[in-house]
């Protein structure tokens, strides 16, 4: 993360506070937590929901082996041409994880294996939620997961629990890591995956 990047989300905090929602980007380490066991072969597609300034995108591109397809899905115009600086070997594009399964499926890329997703449900209204999850009902095959990850000081708030519960109703029960402590606020990776 470079001193640019924090400025960068900052202001983008200071613009959209609640689509942001934090005022810096995510650690190495909780980008590791992330990324961790994920099993996307060629011919498989990983989508990222809210990549920001790329701190998770580092970290799933070094993962991703070759012959897999990988699309960022990024709100602030901002961010996207940041993004689009920096992973030049990487397609973003500037919409909502709302419209998520029409993108995949307007680019023709191969079938969703996992979406990564830094979008901060606590803050977001309940309509978005319910969006974006009617877009993970289409996109996730057999097999395929769904990870995000939620700060522990937001965990009980009823938004954060709603959206749990949805997606709970949706792939059944997540798996939760340990609290990754060594981000600012400390926070767990959810997973889901759907059986
Ligand atoms: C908490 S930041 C996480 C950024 C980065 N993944 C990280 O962990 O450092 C949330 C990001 O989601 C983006 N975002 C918010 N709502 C979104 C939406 N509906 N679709 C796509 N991106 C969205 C914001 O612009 C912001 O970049």
């Amino acid at each position: 993360m470079t001193r640019q990047d924090s400025i960068e989300f900052v202001k983008a905090f200071l613009r959209h506070p609640a689509k942001v929602g934090a005022v810096a980007p995510s650690s190495p380490a909780l980008a590791q937590q992330m990324v961790r066991d994920l099993h996307v072969q060629a011919g498989q597609t990983l989508i990222e929901f809210g990549p920001g300034t790329g701190s998770f995108t580092t970290a799933i591109l070094a993962a991703l082996p070759a012959g897999a397809s990988y699309l960022g899905i990024e709100l602030d115009e901002k961010f996207v041409a940041l993004l689009r600086r920096r992973f030049t070997q990487a397609e973003f594009v500037h919409s909502s994880a709302e419209h998520a399964a029409r993108l995949h499926q307007d680019r023709q890329l191969p079938p969703v294996r996992a979406v990564l997703c830094g979008l901060p449900f606590a803050s977001l209204p309940p309509t978005v939620q319910d969006a974006v999850i009617a877009n993970l009902d289409q996109l996730l095959g057999i097999g395929a997961e769904f990870r995000t990850f939620q700060y522990v000081h937001a965990y009980p708030l009823p938004t954060a629990v709603r959206f749990r519960r949805r997606m709970s109703q949706l792939l059944g029960p997540c798996r939760r890591s340990a609290a990754v402590l060594r981000n600012l606020p400390p926070a767990y990776v959810l997973t889901w995956k759907r059986i």
